[in-house]
């Protein structure tokens, strides 16, 4: 698998654990940044990996902030972007079985190391099921292109 990962200044100190695991795991990773842990707007983060994952079909991202909160919902305004807030291996299998997550998003001051890696296991490992999840994925992608639900 390829990802793309970014981060504030908040998810700055996990970046390089997570791009080494994700690479002993055998896929490829692609750093957008930042190059240090100074000062940074999550929001601008959030839309390089973003932007990057909807330009190469078939990517994947990772998004680190202090929370997960920011960065993920900054993510998911642009289109066809279904990042998901993760706390646990659960979470991370069901949103890729579930809702096709495309990107796996997560708090540094929220989970440690073991949780980590299992999420990233999780994530990877997980195919989406499609079949009946496949309609109502389409209809969050539409939200993002203007239509409503209703
Ligand atoms: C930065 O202090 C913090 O607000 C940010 O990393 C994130 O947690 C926001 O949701």
């Amino acid at each position: 698998m390829k990802f793309y990962i970014a981060t504030d200044h908040a998810g700055y100190a996990l970046k390089a654990y997570v791009k080494e695991y994700v690479q002993s795991k055998g896929h490829e990773i692609v750093d957008l940044g930042p190059d240090s842990a100074d000062r940074v707007d999550y929001p601008d983060y959030a839309k390089k990996c973003a932007n990057a994952v909807v330009s190469d079909e078939g990517s994947f991202g990772i998004l680190i902030c202090g929370t997960g909160i920011g960065i993920s919902i900054a993510a998911n305004k642009v289109t066809g972007i279904r990042a998901a807030l993760c706390h646990d291996a659960y979470t991370a299998e069901m949103t890729r079985a579930h809702n096709n997550a495309n990107i796996l998003a997560f708090g540094e001051r929220i989970v440690g190391k073991g949780v980590i890696e299992s999420m990233i296991d999780a994530f990877c490992d997980t195919p989406f099921e499609g079949g009946r999840h496949a309609g109502r994925v389409n209809k969050i992608d539409s939200c993002s292109m203007g239509a409503n639900l209703g």
